[in-house]
């Protein structure tokens, strides 16, 4: 009996060391990205479920174990204390008889106005899409409706609500992505779903009885694919409340295939009703979708993960062991700008603990190529505050560059920030990935600060302190090294930190 007990001892702890060598290769692959969340093995898309508790903050993801390409929908899992350190748990959620898990979101039920945990143990309560593909494949279209599962032990457990669904579907294809937040303003949870070309919103009392109060967006912002992933979120702007709305977009992005818009505007419990119909992005780079905040983040912080990722090519970027990472954690500030109001993102302030030894660059007037580094290792973060004293010409180029001559360049034209990857190293098979990514752009006051956030296969462009960004991915044959710098611009200040 004991030699059989020893045998097993052996041989599993010959198997965890097996698979915990794997699991470092698997960590060592060359696009692995080392400063993002990325699962350790499957598919990944968008961020769900993320909400804070108990010292944690929790990151469910659209996920496929068994694959690194999409399919069959489960809810992975993570945790982090401080929003850079994630620890992967087993899975939350699996595909049950009524369907794929999709999208969705979880809040924590403090006041257990649910009734399924209790105030001294509240519930956390997840409500995500039912993707139902049989049903699909039947050519009905009330294939998608809202679940509902929660968990009392800090999401590590988790079960299915026996009432599923509770929002059942009214008969409309693409009715999906419930983000439910509390609004205290109102003493009632607030529901924000998809569908289609708009948004619905709902209001409930208890999380599992959900009224239907009003729709926005079909003659609104940009319509160029399905609407996805909304949210729905309150700022207090000196003594100002204003709302903001996300909206994901795909295909339809600025630069192609998958973005996210947003609008600004008032909410009274009801209804949302923007201050303009302009449509605005959160990121104009190409690898930034499905992006939403975290609920009972403390501070009412707004913290944002989206996908780092675009559905044109998603499929097939060319990543080991997983496919599919999330973006830096950022938060979202909404700025006055004369009469109009701007949605900043910016990497949260945990984000500076990962930095390592700081460079500083010497000020000087740029006018010929100037090599900042030649010895750059990814990931690093980029500093630089540029001066333009001939404002009729502010244009510079940044080039981070390997030496077989494959390089990614951020370049300003005088109108627009453009992200040129079309020389990184990679193009998908239908070239929706090596192209030029624009923003619009104006220098303010002659002066423009750029934050770079890169990892071994991305790009994170926060310019004025995320008043513009652009995210992007880049898969090049070798780590780029070089970093330089050429235009009529003045260097006024720069550092390249190293990130742990
Ligand atoms: C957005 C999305 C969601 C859906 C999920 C499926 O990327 O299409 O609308 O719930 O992905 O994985």
């Amino acid at each position: 009996m004991k030699q059989i007990a020893l045998f097993f001892l052996a041989a599993s702890a010959l198997w965890s060391c097996q698979s915990s060598e794997e699991k470092s290769e698997s960590l060592k692959e060359p696009y692995r990205p080392a400063i993002h969340f990325s699962p350790e093995t499957g598919w990944t898309n968008d961020p769900n479920g993320l909400v804070y508790y108990a010292g944690e903050y929790h990151l469910f993801f659209q996920h496929y174990p068994d694959s690194t390409v999409w399919g069959p929908m489960h809810w992975g899992h993570a945790v982090s204390t401080d929003l850079v350190h994630w620890e992967e748990l087993p899975i939350a959620l699996y595909p049950d008889s009524l369907g794929w898990i999709f999208s969705g979101s979880a809040v924590m039920d403090l006041e257990n106005t649910s009734g399924l945990g209790s105030k001294e143990n509240p519930a956390m309560v997840a409500i995500y899409t039912y993707h139902n593909s049989p049903k699909e494949q039947t050519g009905a279209n009330d294939f998608q409706y809202q679940g509902l599962a929660y968990s009392l032990d800090k999401g590590r457990s988790w079960e299915k609500y026996t009432e599923n669904p509770v929002l059942p579907n009214p008969g409309i294809r693409d009715f999906r992505d419930p983000k439910v937040s509390w609004f205290e303003e109102f003493q009632k949870w607030i529901m924000i779903l998809a569908v289609q070309d708009h948004v619905e919103i709902y209001s409930s009392t208890n999380l599992t009885a959900w009224q239907k109060e009003s729709e926005f967006g079909k003659t609104q912002g940009a319509h160029g694919g399905v609407w996805e992933c909304p949210d729905l979120m309150a700022f207090d702007l000196e003594g100002q409340k204003k709302y903001v709305m996300l909206v994901s977009v795909n295909p339809g992005g600025p630069n192609g295939g998958s973005a996210t818009q947003y609008f600004v505007g008032d909410f009274d419990g009801h209804a949302f009703d923007p201050n303009s119909n302009e449509t605005r992005w959160v990121d104009y780079g190409k690898d930034n979708y499905a992006g939403v905040t975290f609920s009972n983040s403390p501070d009412q912080r707004k913290v944002f993960i989206g996908w780092l990722n675009n559905w044109q090519y998603a499929n097939q970027i060319p990543t080991g062991q997983w496919r599919g990472a999330m973006t830096i954690p950022r938060e979202l500030t909404l700025r006055k700008d004369g009469e109009n109001f701007e949605l900043y993102n910016y990497p949260v302030s945990e984000f500076e603990s990962l930095q390592g030894e700081t460079s500083a660059l010497q000020a000087e007037s740029i006018r010929e190529e100037k090599i900042l580094t030649s010895t750059l290792t990814p990931p690093a973060e980029i500093k630089l505050r540029l001066g333009f004293a001939d404002e009729t010409s502010p244009l510079f180029e940044i080039v981070l560059s390997n030496d077989l001559g494959e390089k990614v360049v951020l370049h300003f034209d005088g109108e627009q920030l453009v992200l040129d990857n079309t020389q990184n190293g990679w193009d998908d098979p239908n070239h929706q990935f090596a192209v030029k990514s624009t923003a619009p752009f104006s220098i303010e006051n002659g002066t423009l600060s750029l934050d770079l956030v890169l990892d071994r296969a991305s790009m994170e462009v926060f310019a004025d302190a995320g008043k513009r960004v652009l995210t992007s991915q880049y898969f090049p044959t070798k780590p780029y090294t070089q970093l330089s710098i050429k235009g009529n611009v003045d260097l006024e200040e720069g550092e390249i930190k190293t990130l742990k």
